[in-house]
């Protein structure tokens, strides 16, 4: 049986390699690809996900493009880890393929109203802002969701953007709180765990090796991605974040976390967009989403680089 998905995300090489491994996966059907701004803003986002759309082949995926900035701060971007573009290290060319004219926000409305009651399972691979303003707009359709199954915060590993936050819950903490609250089944894919899914030379290699179009590129994506961790965290390649929630979706075996507690910190600007995660279970909050923590990352490579050479 196939899983109906939304990808909601601010492309990004890692959101890429994630939308390229869904859309290489049979058991998905992804019913639409709604973009956020993030890493960069939004008219790049949108085209961003077309053009991955495009390498994959699958032009007719429909996009569309959402909010262009956050419930209530201002946009933080990140090209200083993406490069200008969002997208930067291989050559793509523009997308031919149309943006749909409807509103994100108003696709995942529609479409949780429409498909049968747990169906659908939303993946954020990006700032909560499209999924929260759905939910705030649309309150029935909370319940109407399958799962969240998400990209964002960190416990152990802290902050990337700040000492204290990771990027997509610091880029609009105020969304990540409604989705946190909002008692949707919900997956956690924090820095913890994605920080061990790191694209080592040989795993770069035989992603170039497939010699495919999508290979070389996500070969290239990674290269230039990993400047940025590497220099940073001395590690050996750049995590693949992202494609933690597609991989999850295929193979959740693959992946061992607890349910605990997770709430958004939106109030002290130091540690504005933590995830508090009751990891410990010392308070008697309720938990609300299962937090990942650790990965077989050999088995996640395998599957992923199988996939891609699928495209
Ligand atoms: C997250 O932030 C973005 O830079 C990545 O695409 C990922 O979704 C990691 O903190
Ligand atoms: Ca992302």
């Amino acid at each position: 049986m196939t899983r109906k998905i939304i990808i909601d995300t601010d492309p990004g090489q890692d959101d890429a390699v994630a939308i390229l491994l869904a859309l290489a996966s049979p058991e998905l059907d992804v019913l639409g690809i709604t973009a956020v701004a993030g890493n960069v803003p939004l008219p790049l986002t949108q085209k961003n996900a077309r053009i991955v759309c495009e390498l994959a082949g699958k032009p007719e995926v429909k996009v569309f493009a959402g909010c262009d900035a956050p419930l209530e701060r201002p946009l933080v971007t990140a090209e200083y880890v993406h490069g200008k573009t969002g997208l930067d290290g291989p050559e793509l060319p523009d997308p031919t393929m149309p943006l749909q004219e409807q509103h994100a926000v108003d696709f995942i409305i529609d479409t949780l109203r429409a498909e049968e009651p747990g169906t659908v399972t939303l993946c954020p691979l990006g700032p909560l802002t499209n999924i929260a303003t759905a939910f705030q707009r649309a309150p029935d359709i909370v319940d109407r969701v399958a799962q969240i199954v998400l990209m964002g915060g960190a416990y152990f590993e802290v902050g990337n953007v700040t000492p204290a936050a990771e990027f997509n819950i610091y880029v609009d903490p105020q969304a990540a709180d409604i989705v946190f609250k909002s008692g949707c089944d919900i997956v956690v894919m924090p820095l913890d765990v994605t920080h061990k899914a790191l694209v080592t030379k040989p795993r770069n290699d035989a992603f170039r090796a497939l010699g495919t179009k999508v290979g070389v590129a996500v070969a290239e994506m990674t290269d230039f991605f990993e400047r940025f961790d590497r220099e940073k965290y001395g590690s050996e390649g750049a995590p693949l974040h992202d494609p933690c929630v597609t991989a999850y979706l295929l193979r959740p075996e693959l992946f061992s976390g607890r349910r605990v507690n997770v709430e958004v910190e939106t109030q002290s600007e130091l540690t504005m967009g933590m995830t508090v995660a009751d990891w410990w279970g010392v308070t008697d909050r309720a938990p609300n989403a299962l937090f990942i923590g650790d990965l077989d990352a050999d088995g996640f490579f395998t599957l992923l680089t199988e996939r891609l050479a699928r495209l």
